[in-house]
């Protein structure tokens, strides 16, 4: 808590530093160093936004060096346009610093240089005295000007050589100066009838200036009284703003002479060149009236010395102050000191934005300010040190929402009627990187129908992010996994920019059926934010296998033969076909056909079982040997098919064949050929996927090339002699024709199926 009423102190802790300078320095010029004045840390000025502003002035006099703190000249510093004839010309300025707020008063004493000379009314003064004047008279000159002040301003007049006049200098009741020319030894206009005296003023300072004006004398015949103004200082009050020809005040002098040598005119005696431009006086009447634009800003008092004179040239002076009052002619003005522009849009509330100076050039209550601010505005004004305002947020900003403000200020006086005007500051917000993309579907499904062309387009994705530029720049890839083992970059592709999905390579359904990647949106943002989405790849199914004949062994490759008891009836269960289809579906649901038999009333298949039946009794007159071409087909559009020949030996004993020939056909079939799982293919009389995964677990050959299954149907063989044979004694009957490693394999393999086999066919 002490702390933060520290911080407040300080933020209004209002310091005046003085300076002195002298008028009309070069640029650059060193003023002072107001880093060790206010006891600042000069690597923080630049920061803080150090300047010095002048009160109710835009143009920049003073500037701050931000890197060590000194307080220069800007632009030329003219004392007599500042001060004009004051005698101590003070120039204001704020000092303002930001981070946080702070405003010191600096004033700065403009000295006086010798860069004005003494200036006389006229070229030349014309005096006509009467050559009856008495040695002691005095005649009235006007004085020099010199816009210098002290003793840079005139200090004494130098009367050329002459037998006639001196001069002496004279000071008035309000304080002015004049000469008199003082007659020293009469005149004689029969000796001179006129004479040009040089008067040189000359002023204090160094080096010395000086400027001159002829006295013009004429010697006249007649004596004569100068003229008497009825006040020595005349004073007269004037709105500004008042019209053009408004009278002023009436200045008046009498002279006691009669006639001509009576008739007094009036001219102004000294008149500065503004003064000169606003009044005008009237020769005759000595009515001072308005002639320009009389503002109160401007000028809010003015002195003129008004000269009667008679018609002898006589004359005498008054002063007459016009002192100008204030009317509400003047809006206030806000300047915007300073503003934060673009502001970030993660800027907590109460950040301040920019500072606002408001000022009203009128005066008392005509200068008195309230500012305000637009409503449904993130911000307000906070009254900060005299005229000045902090702007602040009051909430958060969000870029997505308004990116941009004007917010509009508005300053009104009290003077009457009030004068009012508005600022409006245009105020962008800057992006922070604050929204994530997120995609516009939970998640996508993608839909490949299989042996699909590398590269075609499965899908796209699209997030959004509303920030800007880079912020909002969303960049697609593929969150690293694997599927079936292998990176999912092996199967699909992104595109960085557009989100759309490729295939990288075909699908095969029998492979898999669908699987899942992570497709990932990432904006471009330091740092930068990231969603993530599942896409569901599924496939469907083309005909694209045909039947697989696990048994008998495929036409070719090699032969089995099929015992049949001869005293088979019309029936009998011989042997079966069994096949198997890697599709799905109708693709994969098989019919079998007899499409070949040495004696075609003999045998039927099973349409969908396989299963091969005798049709009648066995009879003694049917030949021993039988063969049967059977085509398995699938339901799929167009169909696929297989055929395999089966042998069949119509005989009882079974020593009549030898083992040999009945194992020698071991099938062979690569392993790419069965499928992960046949479950569609269920009830159709063939392979059930279990059975099969279990095969391929026990023979522990999933890693190899081949698969060997040998085929063997128990039901063709009398049980005992089937059930009862070891493993061992199938290797031996191998082992009689070949001893190669692969055997050994197949060993195993014929072992698993035989199992198989028996599962299927029994079930
Ligand atoms: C703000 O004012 C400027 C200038 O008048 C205008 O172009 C801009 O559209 C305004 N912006 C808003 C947010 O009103
Ligand atoms: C993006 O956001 C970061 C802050 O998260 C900001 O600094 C940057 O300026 C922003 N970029 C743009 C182009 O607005
Ligand atoms: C994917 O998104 C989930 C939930 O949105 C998040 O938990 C996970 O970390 C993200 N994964 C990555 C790699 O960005």
């Amino acid at each position: 808590l002490l702390g933060v009423f520290f911080i407040v102190l300080c933020r209004y802790l209002n310091i005046y530093l003085s300076y002195s300078v002298q008028e009309e320095l070069k640029r650059g010029s060193v003023i002072g160093n107001i880093a060790k004045d206010l006891g600042l840390e000069v690597g923080r000025l630049s920061a803080r936004k150090a300047r010095v502003d002048m009160e109710g002035s835009d143009r920049q006099y003073c500037g701050i060096n931000l890197r060590n703190g000194d307080l220069l000249v800007a632009d030329r510093i003219d004392r007599e346009e500042h001060c004009g004839e004051k005698p101590s010309c003070v120039l204001k300025f704020d000092l303002l610093l930001e981070n946080p707020l702070e405003l010191h008063r600096l004033n700065l004493q403009v000295q006086d240089v010798n860069d004005n000379a003494p200036v006389f009314p006229k070229d030349i003064i014309k005096l006509e005295i009467r050559e009856s004047a008495v040695k002691g008279a005095r005649y009235r000159i006007n004085a020099a000007q010199d816009a210098d002040i002290g003793k840079n301003s005139v200090e004494s007049y130098i009367l050329q050589q002459n037998p006639h006049f001196v001069f002496s200098i004279q000071t008035t009741s309000a304080g002015s100066k004049y000469g008199e020319l003082v007659l020293d030894k009469e005149l004689d206009r029969e000796e001179q009838q006129e004479m040009k005296l040089l008067l040189t003023a000359v002023d204090g300072g160094s080096p010395q200036r000086s400027g001159t004006v002829v006295i013009h004398v004429i010697v006249l015949d007649a004596n004569d009284n100068a003229p008497v103004f009825t006040e020595a200082v005349y004073t007269a009050a004037l709105p500004e703003n008042s019209p053009l020809k408004t009278k002023v005040i009436i200045v008046s002098a009498t002279d006691a002479d009669e006639g001509v040598n009576g008739e007094v005119t009036y001219e102004f005696s000294r008149l500065s060149d503004k003064s000169q431009k606003l009044f005008s006086l009237d020769e005759k009447t000595g009515e001072i009236s308005v002639t320009g634009d009389i503002d109160y800003e401007e000028g809010s008092k003015y002195e003129v010395f008004v000269e009667a004179k008679d018609g002898y040239g006589l004359s005498s002076e008054a002063k007459v102050i016009i002192d100008v009052t204030d009317v509400n002619d003047n809006a206030p003005v806000l300047y915007l000191k300073s503003l934060s522009n673009p502001i970030p849009e993660n800027s907590s509330p109460g950040t301040q934005v920019g500072i606002i100076n408001v000022q009203d050039r009128d005066s008392e209550n005509n200068r008195q300010v309230r500012c305000s601010i637009q409503q449904n505005v993130p911000f307000k004004l906070v009254p900060s040190i005299k005229n000045y305002y902090s702007l602040v947020t009051t909430g958060q900003l969000d870029r997505e929402l308004v990116s941009d403000y004007n917010i509009t200020i508005t300053a009104t006086d009290e003077g009457s009627p009030p004068l009012s005007s508005s600022k409006t500051v245009e105020l962008s917000v800057a992006d922070i990187n604050d929204n994530t993309p997120v995609f516009e579907e939970q998640s996508y499904s993608a839909y490949v129908t299989e042996n699909n062309k590398p590269g075609s387009t499965l899908c796209s994705v699209t997030a959004r992010d509303p920030d800007w530029r880079q912020n909002g720049t969303v960049i697609y890839s593929l969150l690293a996994g694997e599927v079936n083992g292998a990176p999912v970059s092996s199967y699909l592709s992104v595109n960085g920019d557009t989100g759309v999905i490729h295939a990288v390579r075909s699908f095969d359904y029998e492979q898999f059926r669908s699987f899942k990647v992570h497709v990932m949106a990432r904006d471009n943002g330091s740092p930068p934010l990231s969603s993530n989405v599942t896409i569901s790849v599924f496939i469907s199914d083309v005909n694209d296998n045909s039947p697989q004949i696990l048994y008998p062994a495929p036409e070719g490759n090699s032969f089995m033969t099929e015992l049949v008891p001869k005293a088979a009836h019309g029936g009998s269960l011989v042997s079966k076909v069994i096949a198997v289809d890697a599709d799905s579906g109708q693709n994969a649901w098989l019919s079998y056909h007899i499409v070949k038999s040495t004696d075609p009333g003999l045998f039927t298949i099973g349409l969908h079982s396989g299963e091969i039946r005798t049709q009648r009794d066995i009879s003694e007159s049917d030949s021993m040997k039988q063969n049967l071409i059977v085509a398995v087909k699938d339901n799929g559009q167009p169909s696929l098919s297989a055929t395999c020949s089966m042998y069949l030996l119509i005989s009882d004993n079974l020593a009549e064949v030898k083992p040999r020939l009945l194992f020698d056909g071991a099938v062979a079939i690569p392993s790419a050929y069965l499928p992960p799982n046949y479950a569609d293919v269920d009830g159709t009389g063939t392979l059930r996927s279990t059975y099969n995964y279990d095969a391929y677990l026990t023979t522990g050959s999933r890693t190899s090339d081949f698969k060997f299954v040998t085929s063997y149907n128990d039901n063709t063989l009398p049980a005992d002699q089937t059930l009862k044979k070891s493993l061992t004694d199938f290797a031996d009957a191998f082992g009689d024709c070949d001893t190669s490693p692969e055997v050994g394999k197949a060993v195993k393999s014929f072992y698993t199926y035989f199992y198989y086999c028996r599962f299927t066919l029994v079930q």
